[in-house]
């Protein structure tokens, strides 16, 4: 392709993106459509002659467009869906423009320089340890698998046994303790570290989700321990608290992993940052870019206040792998070799949001679950199930599991806004998440209605 044509590839792609974010009000959040009918649409034989990119990019356009959900844009309040930051959202492009692989700093200067200043940004931000190692994963999956192999590797060093070199056969077994409701992906990163997603000591939680201090005392016995912790349970958004949790099991010689994927992020604004009080007295904390920080998809972080731990946990070498002194060779802190510079959209949204930004969106999203939560309140046939502490709320229709069932369906069917549904302690509820930097005053009054309007044609 030449140098005109690139160009008139690149600009019409960026009028497809632009308008595509404009259509934001206009277009149903998600729409109903058969996998086959997009399979159809994008598939067919593999075509045999090469196609003009212009035509490709066109083509791609048209046809993904009925399976988009708008899950970046300020009617989406399923899952923790983080939106994108317009800063985030170019700096991406640009990622992927100039195809850095922060692997190693032989090959790109630039990707490990601004792995190096955002982690001292993130650690700033979320108030660790100064001077934790950060990895810049794919997402908080990721971040967890990392920071156990880095707890794993360093608890079983210290009773004399090399986790890296001889593996966990023959290992002193090590107690993994986790709260009741930990997220799903504690236990796959267990699963994947040969510690066993069933192996595990449970710890039970309190009302909002939140271990409880007092039974880990007798859970941690003597040898290797470690104990997962949690900032932002999934459903209520209630953290562990982190103080009691920490001394606790740091004076068994217990190392404390956070699982904060969206929850850390409380840290970053005045008025939420009590919620986490004591997080940074734990080893190993994993969270998300691409929720709360709404970069785009996919940014993850692991942070280790222990970076010789990590580094053993996560490093690899072969003799053709160049390495720069005083450099920063991204690999050495994540579970992969080649990557993508996901660092660029971190980059930019901390540059573009400051401080004081980070701050304000943490805080709106919270002011907007509250509001979201007021204005059902006052229906008869509404309970808000947990305390709105962050931006998750749970709300049930006529204490009833089918009907609220119904109401979630209702909405999804409308399609001006999308939530979905969570089981709890057995029960049904709609689960609320405001996690996206578009959400207006608006849309939190647009969404209410749409719950209310299903609330009274389900009834
Ligand atoms: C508490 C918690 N941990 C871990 C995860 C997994 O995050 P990711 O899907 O980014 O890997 C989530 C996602 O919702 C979460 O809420």
């Amino acid at each position: 392709m030449d140098a005109d044509g690139l160009r008139r590839l690149l600009a019409r792609t960026a009028e497809l993106a632009a308008d595509h974010l404009e259509a934001d009000l206009e277009t149903p959040v998600s729409r109903p459509v058969a996998v086959t009918e997009l399979v159809a649409a994008l598939g067919g034989p593999l075509p045999v002659a090469p196609s003009d990119p212009l035509e490709v990019v066109e083509a791609l356009a048209r046809d993904a467009a009925p399976g988009l959900v708008r899950t970046n844009g300020g009617r989406y309040f399923g899952f923790v869906e983080g939106g994108v930051l317009p800063a985030s959202l170019a700096a991406d492009w640009l990622s992927s423009t100039y195809d850095q692989n922060p692997a190693f700093h032989v090959l790109s200067p630039t990707a490990a320089a601004l792995e190096l200043v955002c982690s001292g940004w993130l650690l700033d931000l979320l108030r660790l340890p100064p001077d934790a190692s950060v990895g810049f994963t794919t997402g908080a999956q990721l971040a967890n698998v990392a920071g156990l192999a880095a707890a794993r590797g360093e608890v079983l060093r210290r009773v004399g046994w090399d986790v890296d070199a001889d593996g966990l056969p023959g290992a002193p077994p090590v107690t993994v303790v986790v709260g009741e409701e930990r997220h799903a992906t504690i236990g796959r990163a267990l699963r994947f570290l040969g510690l066993g997603e069933r192996r595990v000591i449970v710890v039970p939680a309190d009302d909002q989700g939140r271990m409880q201090p007092g039974p880990l005392r007798d859970a941690i016995s003597d040898g290797p321990a470690i104990v997962c912790a949690q900032a932002g349970n999934v459903n209520t958004g209630a953290s562990d608290p982190f103080r009691a949790i920490c001394e606790t099991a740091h004076e068994a010689g217990a190392w404390v992993h956070v699982d904060g994927a969206f929850g850390l992020w409380a840290a970053a604004s005045p008025a939420h940052r009590h919620l986490v009080d004591g997080v940074d007295l734990a080893d190993s904390w994993a969270t998300d870019g691409h929720k709360w920080l709404n970069v785009p998809y996919d940014g993850g972080f692991v942070i280790c206040a222990d970076p010789e731990a990590h580094r053993r946990a996560m490093t690899l070498s072969a003799s053709y792998l160049a390495r720069a002194d005083g450099g920063r060779d991204g690999t050495d802190w994540t579970p992969e070799s080649s990557r993508r510079a996901r660092v660029f959209a971190t980059w930019a949204a901390l540059r573009s949001l400051g401080r004081d930004g980070v701050g304000d969106l943490v805080a709106r999203c919270c002011a907007h679950t509250h509001e979201f939560v007021r204005l059902l309140a006052d229906d008869p046939e509404v309970t808000v199930l947990n305390e709105v502490v962050l931006n998750q709320a749970l709300v049930r229709v006529a204490a009833d599991d089918a009907r609220t069932l119904a109401v979630a369906a209702e909405v999804q069917r409308e399609g001006v806004v999308w939530l979905g549904t969570t089981v709890r302690r057995g029960v049904t509820s709609l689960r609320i998440s405001v996690s996206d930097q578009a959400t207006t005053d608006e849309d939190i009054e647009v969404a209410a209605a749409a719950v209310r309007r299903a609330i009274a044609t389900t009834a």
